[in-house]
């Protein structure tokens, strides 16, 4: 059976969540958008914590998207030294936690310091299990699926791939199901993360921009999962309980 929270009932075996609203909290205050993004650091340490606490398996944080490229140079590169200490800073206490770090996203696109620190916390954190986290980091839902496609293509050997062949070729092969897709910042669009993998996720869209978001909000996203009834394209009887 799922692990149950005392609050809430049943805990989403899988999360992701679209990190969104850190330019508009830092314009509100009269700071510039890498201050926001600083800002967004926080809100992700507490984050990992609330979910790695609640028995989350894995945690999949969209932290730049393939489209985020486009944004002004100066933002973009405040946003790869960020990842660069963030890394850095993080590591020890993901590594005294048991969790795991895995990178997805078309990483070659990145400078190499930041391809190497990528490299090195995976394989450092490689034997933990409390919980993976995924951080998607030059991702695009498009291009996960069109990579996978090509790779399908190059090792196939003229067989059809069914669904669960093709998934092992996705980024996100070998987690476990998307079972719960958290958006803060108000918007309700993908804004294209995990397409493939969100076909039967629930969708939570928080008001709270990234900042600002804490064991309330994410507890409160954790309560309407828990109420709603999934049914994976069946009837509610013959899918039984929710969550059953
Ligand atoms: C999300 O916050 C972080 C990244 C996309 C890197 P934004 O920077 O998109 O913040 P808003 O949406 O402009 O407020
Ligand atoms: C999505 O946010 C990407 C991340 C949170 C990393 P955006 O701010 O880039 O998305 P849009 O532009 O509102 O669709
Ligand atoms: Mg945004």
């Amino acid at each position: 059976m799922a692990p149950h929270s005392v609050e809430t009932g049943p805990i989403p075996a899988h999360v992701a969540v679209i990190m969104d609203g850190n330019g508009r909290w830092a314009e509100a205050r009269g700071l510039s958008r890498s201050e926001g993004h600083r800002a967004g650091l926080k809100a992700t340490r507490r984050a990992v914590e609330f979910f790695a606490n609640r028995g989350v398996r894995a945690l999949t944080l969209f932290a730049f998207s393939s489209e985020n490229w486009q944004r002004p140079r100066a933002e973009v590169e405040a946003l790869l030294d960020l990842f660069v200490t963030a890394i850095e800073e993080e590591l020890p206490e993901l590594r005294q936690k048991g969790i795991r770090l895995r990178f997805i996203g078309a990483r070659e696109q990145f400078p190499r310091e930041l391809q190497s620190r990528m490299g090195e916390a995976e394989a450092q954190t490689a034997a933990n299990d409390t919980m993976t986290l995924v951080v998607a980091l030059g991702y695009g839902g498009r291009w996960d699926i069109l990579q996978a496609a090509r790779r399908w293509i190059r090792q196939s050997t003229g067989t059809d791939p069914d669904p669960e062949a093709f998934e092992a070729f996705l980024s996100t092969a070998g987690l476990p199901e998307l079972d719960l897709l958290i958006r803060t910042g108000g918007e309700q669009r993908i804004s294209n993360f995990l397409l493939w993998q969100a076909a039967y996720a629930e969708l939570c869209f928080l008001d709270a921009l990234w900042p600002e978001t804490g064991e309330a909000e994410l507890q409160g996203a954790l309560d309407i999962y828990s109420r709603r009834q999934r049914r994976f394209g069946l009837t509610s009887e013959r899918r039984g309980a929710a969550h059953a």
